[in-house]
């Protein structure tokens, strides 16, 4: 898709963060295994706390018997778009962690943290080999725990679709309006020196 990208940064920042955004219109074409394995080892390289890498990826390839099980637990809201993923990704975080010179297990502060640097990685180098990836919290958490055989001490996070971008003439019309890229709110509203801003200098937004 060749278009205009209205994202303007307020500070010099490398073009990878202003071209990676969340599609919806995707051709189907099914995404190789080597370029999700590509992908996965982007996410790879995240950093996390004591290295611990919570995050777990479960997938289905566009094709396969398992696309249609993923698919389905998806909400409907999302389901009309995703179909036509390149592949369906269920990231999953282990909410415990080893407690040291223990056999004991103690509930991880950072799993949902990590997990989520390892999906931005993942998204950025998906764009990098000419795929979108887009991140979903609309899916049905317990189906998705009994129906991909998570362990209880897994937390679902997210679902992702990654997919070839297709003509937003593919999208229901209420959808179309929606296909490019959108903006965000300025640092003023999440930036703040010397601790969180008092009342008579906090903007609105903070
Ligand atoms: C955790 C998470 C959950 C999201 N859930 C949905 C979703 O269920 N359906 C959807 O269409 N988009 C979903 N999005 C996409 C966001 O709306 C999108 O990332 C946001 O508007 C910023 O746009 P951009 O990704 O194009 O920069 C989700 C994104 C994230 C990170």
């Amino acid at each position: 898709m060749s278009e205009v990208n209205p994202r303007v940064a307020d500070y010099p920042i490398d073009r990878q963060f202003l071209e990676r955004w969340s599609p919806r219109a995707f051709t189907g074409e099914p995404v190789p295994e080597n370029e999700l394995r590509t992908m996965f080892e982007a996410a790879r390289w995240a950093p996390s706390s004591s290295n611990l890498q919570p995050w777990r990826f479960l997938y289905a390839r566009q094709g396969t018997p398992h696309f249609e099980k993923f698919l389905a637990l998806l909400v409907d809201g999302n389901k009309v778009w995703a179909k036509n993923a390149g592949a369906l990704v269920v990231l999953i975080s282990k909410t415990t962690q080893p407690v040291s010179g223990t056999d004991k297990v103690a509930p991880s502060r950072t799993h949902s943290f990590d997990t989520g640097t390892a999906w931005g990685y993942l998204a950025l180098e998906a764009m990098r080999l000419g795929w979108a990836a887009h991140a979903m919290a609309g899916f049905h958490v317990e189906r998705t725990i009994v129906d991909l055989g998570i362990p209880e001490d897994y937390r679902p996070e997210a679902a992702i679709a990654i997919g070839r971008r297709d003509d937003k003439s593919i999208l229901p019309e209420y959808l179309q309006a929606r296909e490019e890229p959108n903006s965000r709110r300025p640092q003023r509203d999440f930036v703040s020196e010397g601790g969180f801003p008092p009342p008579d200098r906090r903007p609105e937004q903070f």
